[in-house]
This record gives C-alpha cells, structure tokens and sequence, in this order.
C-alpha cells in the first residue's frame, strides 16, 4: 500500500472518514480496532474511542510475529483489565486469525443469547475493521475472507456502494475498512511510526531516525545490537555514536576510513522493519 503512504491528513479528509465511519456504525455489531502489536499506543488512533462511542470493541495486536511476545503479552493484559476483548494475529501468514470469530462471539455473547431466545439464531454477526494505514487491514481482511474477494480500494475519501464479505462462522465483514489517521501531532507516536515504515521516514532525516532507534534498541534489546552489529552491550554513547560503531563494525566506510552513516542508517531500518534483529516491541504498556 505504498500510496496510503503519501496520503496527507487535513482535516476534510478527517471530517470524510468521520462520516463514513459514523454511517456505517449503526450496520454492524461490533468494530475490530486493528494495532500494531509493536507499537499498540502510537498506532491508535485517538478519537476512534469517541468515533465509536459504545459499539463493542475487539482490539487485534496485528503483526505480532515482529513483536516481542512477553511484551505483547503485558498488553493484552493491560486491555484486558480496561475490558476490551483482545487477540493477537498475524494477517500476513493468518496465524491466530482463526480466533476472530470465537472472540467476536465471546465479546457479544449477551447479544447472541438475546437473539437466540428471539429465534434469530442464524443471525451473522457484523463487524467494520478500523486501523491506521498500513496496519494490515487488508491483509487481514483478505485472510478472513480466504482469498475470495477481490483487492478491496482502501483509499481514504473513495466511497463506493459497501458491501459484505462473508467469512466461516457466521460473521460478516463490511468491505471498506475504516481507514484511520494516525497521530500525528504527537511526534513522539510519529517518530516511531516512521521507524516501523507505517509513515513515511522524511519526517526526520534517516540518520535521526536510525540513530534514535538504536538508541532505544541499545537500551531494551542490547543483545540483538551485540549479535548483529557487534555493538558491546555495555558500550557507551548516544544514538549516532552507536550508528557510528555499526558502520565500521559493518565495514561501511568512507574514503579516509570516514563511517558511512548513510549507510549504515538505511540498512539498520531495512533490517529492523525485516525483523532481522529479532522480535521486537517498540512500547511496553505503563506499569
Ligand atoms: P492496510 O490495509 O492496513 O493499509 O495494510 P496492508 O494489509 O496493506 O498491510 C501493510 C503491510 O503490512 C503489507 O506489507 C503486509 O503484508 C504487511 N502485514 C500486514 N499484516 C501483517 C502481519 O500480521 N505480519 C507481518 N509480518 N506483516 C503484515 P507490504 O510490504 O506493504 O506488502 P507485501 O510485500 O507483504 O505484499
């Protein structure tokens, strides 16, 4: 989706999203809030809890194959205690999407057992998707409809006739997934969405960025540092010092033996969006 990439968000492509999210929300029963299991805090969008209001809510730690499962574990924990139903996926190879639906049923349960008594046994439950780009939506979607549908337009502004998608077990999905945007305002959430590639990386230059996320790496993940880029665990410096010792630890030198951090830059963000260091999380929940 390399187009949602240069979407630029304003405020009338907010305003639209809005409407159709706020159109579309009396058609189904519950919304699944798609997140980045690296990242769950800067990859939610943060009005969705009013856009939604009381609509029950699945929350799905999306691209949990990249993301450090004990972390991944201390979220769902911390959503569980906040009373969301939560599951983990990856929407990529569909591991743990199986769980969709008994986890959709188990958040409506009352509701079922409501229509069940009233006869409406058969009645499929309905669900909207909603994420940033580029959390997977499609892929999820895809996944859950097993590959019976055509490429769906997931565009933000493009509105078109929805329709269902059926999946096994009773539940129904609505096409069109919302398309949320993501925050933005908050540079911290920006700066981390940009290492994970979510939004494009020019919002700081790529030796920032790299150096940033090595530094936080060398904090929360020094060994992987020490395995793949012989950084010492216990070696000290700030974050372009850091990417300064993985370029000559990587022999990506300049003429003069000057370090290439350009270099070394880009092929630290190539190797950590590839999960090539590992499993990694980049927000742990508040203690
Ligand atoms: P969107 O609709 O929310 O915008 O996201 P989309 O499904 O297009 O997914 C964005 C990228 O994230 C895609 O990669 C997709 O394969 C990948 N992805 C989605 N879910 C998962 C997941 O659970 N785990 C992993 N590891 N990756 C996931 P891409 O590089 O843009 O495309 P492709 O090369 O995979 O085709």
């Amino acid at each position: 989706m390399d187009d949602m990439k240069d979407i630029q968000w304003f405020p009338g492509h907010m305003a639209k999203t809005r409407r159709q999210i706020t159109k579309s929300l009396p058609l189904v029963d519950a919304v699944a809030e798609l997140l980045d299991a690296r990242l769950p805090m800067s990859s939610r969008n943060p009005d969705l809890g009013a856009m939604t209001k009381r609509k029950p809510r699945l929350i799905i730690l999306n691209k949990a194959d990249m993301a450090d499962q004990s972390v991944t574990q201390q979220w769902i924990a911390y959503y569980q205690k906040q009373g969301f139903a939560v599951m983990t996926a990856d929407s990529k190879t569909g591991r743990g999407v199986k769980g969709f639906a008994p986890a959709l049923r188990e958040l409506l349960k009352d509701d079922l057992a409501k229509y069940a008594a009233k006869g409406m046994k058969g009645r499929p439950i309905r669900v909207m998707i909603l994420g940033i780009p580029n959390v997977g939506k499609s892929s999820l979607i895809n996944r859950l409809a097993g590959g019976k549908r055509a490429k769906a337009e997931d565009r933000a502004g493009v509105t078109r006739t929805q329709q269902w998608i059926k999946t096994s077990d009773g539940v129904e999905l609505l096409d069109t997934p919302g398309v949320l945007w993501p925050k933005l305002d908050d540079q911290e959430a920006a700066v981390r969405l940009a290492m994970t590639g979510a939004i494009r990386d020019d919002i700081l230059d790529k030796e920032a960025l790299a150096a940033r996320l090595l530094a936080q790496l060398h904090l929360d993940y020094p060994q992987a540092l020490a395995d793949r880029y012989k950084i010492a665990a216990d070696a000290e410096g700030e974050g372009f010092e850091l990417l300064e010792m993985m370029a000559k630890n990587r022999g990506m030198l300049l003429s003069g033996g000057v370090p290439n951090t350009e270099r070394a830059a880009i092929t630290l963000l190539d190797e950590f969006r590839g999960t090539k260091l590992g499993r990694i999380s980049l927000e742990r929940p508040a203690k």
